[in-house]
C-alpha cells in the first residue's frame, strides 16, 4: 500500500515552530499582524478564510479581517490596501481570491507592497521565484507541496516532474519549485494531449486541476509520489456533500506516497501562510 504523507501532522509540526520564532518575537516587541480581505460571499472562501484565522490565532498571530461587500468598487478595495500597506502593525496582507467581476484582481495584487505580499502573488515575489532569487515570499500551496515532499524525496536532481494544472496559484510557481531542485519538469493542463501517458513518467506527480478523480489510478507509475491539490465538493451516495482530491486514491495503492484529501495539502497552505506571515513580520523587524 502507498504511504499516506499526512499534511495535517506536519502543518501542526510547523505550527509549533512557529510558536517558538513569534514568542522570540515578542521579546523584540513584534507580534506579528496578517489582513485578510475578503470582498463578496464566496461560500467556499468564506470557510477558506476562516481557517485561515482560527490557524493565525493557535500561533500567535494578530489577524485583523476585512469583509467587504460584493458590490465593492476596485478604487475602495485599493485604498484600504493603501492604508494596510502603510500600517506598522500589519506584516501580512492577503486578498482572498477569486474578486468579483468588477474588480482587476491583477491591479489589487499589483497594490500590496511586496515585503507583506504573503501569497506571493505580487509580480516582484512571481519574478523573484522565476529567477531563484530565494529572497522573495513563495506561494502558499506550492510552498506546502515542496515541505511535504521534502519529507519522502532524498534527492529531487533528475527525477520526472510532471505537474497537471497551470494556474499562476498553484501549477505554475510549483513547476519553477521542482525545476529549482533540477527536476525535469512538465506543466500539463486541459488542451494538453495524451496526459494519461505523461502523468505515467511522473516520479513525482502532482494533480492541480480542480477536478474531482481525474487521476485515475492507471496514470501513475508504481512507487510514485502523488501530490493531490484538488479540494472538490461532490454529493455523496447519502445525499450529503463530501470533499475529494483530484486524484483516484483507492485506485493508488501501488504508488509509492499518496498525500490524503482532506488531511494534505490543505492543511499545508494554511500553515505556510502563517510561516511567510512571520517570515515578514521577522524581515520588517531587521
Ligand atoms: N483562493 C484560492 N487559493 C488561494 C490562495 O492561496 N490565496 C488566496 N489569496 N486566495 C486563494
Amino acid at each position: 500500500m502507498a504511504e499516506i504523507l499526512r499534511g495535517d501532522v506536519i502543518a501542526a509540526e510547523i505550527e509549533s515552530e512557529l510558536r517558538g520564532r513569534i514568542a522570540q518575537l515578542a521579546g523584540r516587541g513584534v507580534t506579528p499582524g496578517l489582513a485578510v480581505v475578503l470582498v463578496g460571499d464566496d461560500p467556499a472562501s468564506h470557510v477558506y478564510v476562516s481557517r485561515k484565522q482560527r490557524a493565525a490565532a493557535r500561533v500567535g498571530i494578530v489577524s485583523v479581517e476585512h469583509r467587504l461587500p460584493g458590490d465593492t468598487a476596485q478604487a475602495e478595495l485599493l485604498a484600504l490596501i493603501a492604508a494596510l500597506n502603510a500600517d506598522p502593525a500589519i506584516h501580512g496582507i492577503l486578498v482572498q481570491l477569486p474578486l468579483p467581476p468588477q474588480i482587476a484582481a491583477d491591479e489589487v495584487l499589483d497594490a500590496i507592497v511586496p515585503a507583506k505580499d504573503v501569497d506571493g502573488f505580487h509580480p516582484v515575489n512571481v519574478g523573484r521565484l522565476s529567477t531563484g532569487a530565494g529572497s522573495g515570499l513563495v506561494p502558499c500551496t506550492p510552498l506546502g507541496c515542496m515541505i511535504l515532499l521534502e519529507k519522502v524525496v532524498p534527492d529531487f536532481r533528475g527525477l520526472d516532474a510532471v505537474v497537471i494544472g497551470k494556474s499562476n496559484i498553484v501549477g505554475k510557481p510549483l513547476a519553477l519549485l521542482l525545476l529549482e531542485r533540477e527536476c525535469t519538469v512538465t506543466v500539463t493542463h486541459i488542451r494538453t494531449r495524451g496526459l494519461p501517458e505523461i502523468a505515467r513518467r511522473a516520479d513525482i506527480l502532482v494533480a492541480a486541476a480542480g477536478s474531482a478523480g481525474l487521476v485515475r489510478g492507471d496514470w501513475v507509475k508504481p512507487g510514485a509520489v502523488v501530490i493531490d491539490v484538488g479540494i472538490n465538493r461532490i454529493a455523496g451516495e447519502d445525499g450529503k456533500s463530501r470533499i475529494v482530491g483530484d486524484v483516484a486514491a483507492d485506485e493508488c495503492g501501488h504508488a509509492g506516497v499518496l498525500t490524503p484529501v482532506p488531511g494534505g495539502v490543505g492543511p499545508m497552505t494554511i500553515a505556510c501562510l502563517l510561516r511567510n506571515t512571520v517570515d515578514a513580520a521577522v524581515r520588517s523587524a531587521g
